[in-house]
C-alpha cells in the first residue's frame, strides 16, 4: 500500500513533550518542531469518534481543527475540555449545520454524526463545495448509500468515507503479502471474526436500534466487509447469515421501545470470482479478539489482535505466514509507535488522518471511497435480510429487488 506518506517527518513524541525539554522555547525547536497545519476542520458530531479525530488531527498536526458542531451541548462542552489536552488552539462553536458548513475559513468538514443522520447531514455539507469526511457506515440502508455514491460522482471535491481498518497495522501487512507480494498464490478463502464486549452508551442510544444505525451487520461490520470486499477483488454474489440477539440490551428499552440489535452472527459470503468468505461476530465477550485467516493456493496468513482492556495489558498484535515447503514461513508481531496506537483504533485513525490531508493537498491515496462504502453496505445488507428470512440471498436479486440495478452497471 502507498498510503503512507514516506516525507512525513518521524517524530520524537516522548521527548517533545517531556518536561526535562520544555525549557526549549519555539525559536530553537528543530527536531521537536511541529508541522504546520495546513488546513482548517469544521467536525460535526462530536461524540466518541468527533473527538478522536479532533485528538488525532492535533497529534497529525498538519490540519488545525477550527470549529465544532454538535445538537447536543454537552457532548460540545465534553468536546472543547477534553480537546484542551491536545492543543490550545481555539475552536468556534457553530449555532446551526449551515452556519458550520459554510464557514468561509474552513478547507474541510468531518461528519461524526450518528448513522441515520448522514444522509441529511451530507446534504448540507456538500452545498458547501468542500472536502468531507464522512464516518461509516454512510447510511443506515441501500437508497441512501446508492444516492450518495451519485451524489460523490458529480461533487466538485472528494467525499472520504471512515473505514480505516484498512490501515490497521496487521491488515497493511496482511494485504502486502496476500495482494502485492502475492505470497499466499490465489486467494480462495477469507475468514475473519470479532469477539468483543457490546456497543457502548451513545447519546440518544442510537446503536440499539437497527432503524437508526442500519442493524449491528450494517454499523459495526461494515468494517470488516470492506476489509473481505478488498481482499476477495471481486463482487459478492451470494450472503447467507444466521445471527440474532441473545445477550445484550434484551431487556434495553427507550421510549417503550425495544432495542433490536444482534449481537452474534456467522455470515457467509461467496464472491462470483470463486472466493468465499465468513465472518464471525460476536458481542458479549469481556475482551477484544480479531482475526483473519486468509488462505490461498501457496500458503495461509494469520492476522490477530487481542486488545485485552480488562487487564489493561499492551495489545497484541501479530502476522504470521505459513507456506509448508512451497517457501519462507514467518511470524511478526506488528504495530505502529505507542502514542499512534493509543491515539484510536490502534493508530489506523491516524493514518486515515494522512490519507485524508493528503487527499486535501492534491495527492492520490489508498481511502474509502463512497463506492467502496457502497460495497461494504451491500454485503452487509445482504447479510441484515439473510438474518431476518433465514434464506440465502442472492445480491444480483437482492440489489434489483430494491430498484437499484445501476448500482451493479
Ligand atoms: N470508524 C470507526 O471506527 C468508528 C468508531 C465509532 C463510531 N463511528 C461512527 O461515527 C458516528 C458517530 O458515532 P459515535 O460513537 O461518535 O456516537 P456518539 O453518540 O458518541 O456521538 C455522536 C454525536 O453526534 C451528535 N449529533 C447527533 N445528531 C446530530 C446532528 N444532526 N448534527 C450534529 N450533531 C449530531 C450527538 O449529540 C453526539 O454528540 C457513527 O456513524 C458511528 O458508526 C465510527
Amino acid at each position: 500500500m502507498k498510503w503512507i506518506d514516506k516525507l512525513t517527518k518521524t517524530r520524537l513524541r516522548m521527548f517533545e513533550s517531556s518536561t526535562g525539554q520544555s525549557h526549549v522555547t519555539e525559536e530553537d525547536r528543530f527536531l521537536f518542531a511541529r508541522p504546520l497545519a495546513k488546513h482548517n476542520l469544521v467536525i460535526i458530531g462530536t461524540g466518541t469518534i468527533g473527538q478522536e479525530h479532533m485528538r488525532v488531527a492535533a497529534m497529525l498536526g498538519r490540519a488545525r481543527v477550527h470549529g465544532i458542531f454538535d445538537t447536543q451541548e454537552h457532548s460540545l462542552d465534553s468536546a472543547e475540555k477534553n480537546f484542551k489536552k491536545h492543543s490550545s488552539d481555539p475552536l468556534v462553536r457553530y449555532a446551526d449545520l449551515h452556519t458550520a458548513c459554510n464557514d468561509p475559513a474552513a478547507d474541510a468538514l468531518m461528519i461524526c454524526t450518528p448513522n441515520y443522520t448522514h444522509f441529511e447531514v451530507l446534504k448540507v455539507a456538500m452545498a458547501s463545495g468542500k472536502p468531507i469526511f464522512l464516518e461509516k457506515p454512510m447510511a443506515t440502508d441501500l437508497h441512501d448509500a446508492a444516492a450518495i455514491v451519485d451524489l460523490s460522482a458529480s461533487y466538485s471535491a472528494f467525499i472520504q468515507i471512515g473505514l480505516q481498518y484498512r490501515y490497521k497495522a496487521q491488515y497493511v501487512e496482511a494485504f502486502h503479502e496476500a495482494l502485492e507480494r502475492r505470497s499466499l498464490g490465489d486467494v480462495k478463502t477469507i475468514s475473519v471474526s470479532e469477539h468483543r464486549p457490546p456497543f457502548l452508551d451513545k447519546v440518544g442510544q442510537w446503536n440499539k436500534f437497527s432503524r437508526f444505525s442500519g442493524g449491528t451487520l450494517v454499523e459495526k461490520c461494515c468494517h470488516y466487509f470492506d476489509l473481505i470486499n478488498l481482499l476477495a477483488q471481486g463482487r459478492p454474489a451470494r450472503v447467507f447469515a444466521s445471527g440474532g440477539q441473545a445477550v445484550n440490551f434484551v431487556d434495553f428499552e427507550k421510549d417503550g421501545e425495544r432495542s433490536d440489535i444482534e449481537d452474534n452472527a456467522f455470515v457467509i459470503v461467496d464472491y462470483a470470482n470463486g472466493v468465499r468468505a465468513n465472518f464471525t461476530l460476536n458481542m458479549f465477550c469481556p475482551d477484544f479478539d480479531e482475526e483473519m485467516i486468509i488462505v490461498g493456493d501457496e500458503g495461509k496468513l494469520i492476522a490477530k489482535e487481542n486488545f485485552n482492556f480488562q487487564h489493561q495489558t499492551e495489545s497484541e498484535i501479530s502476522v504470521e505466514v505459513l507456506k509448508g515447503e512451497l517457501g519462507i514461513s514467518k511470524k511478526s508481531i506488528v504495530g505502529y509507535t505507542r502514542p499512534v496506537e493509543q491515539s484510536g483504533h490502534h493508530g489506523s485513525t491516524y493514518y486515515e488522518h494522512i490519507a485524508f490531508v493528503d487527499q486535501l493537498e492534491g495527492k492520490v491515496v489508498d481511502c474509502a471511497t463512497a463506492m467502496q462504502g457502497m460495497w461494504a453496505m451491500i454485503v452487509a445488507s445482504a447479510a441484515q435480510h439473510s438474518m431476518a428470512d433465514g434464506q440465502v440471498v442472492d445480491v444480483e436479486e437482492f440489489i434489483g429487488s430494491q430498484g437499484l440495478a445501476n448500482l451493479l452497471a
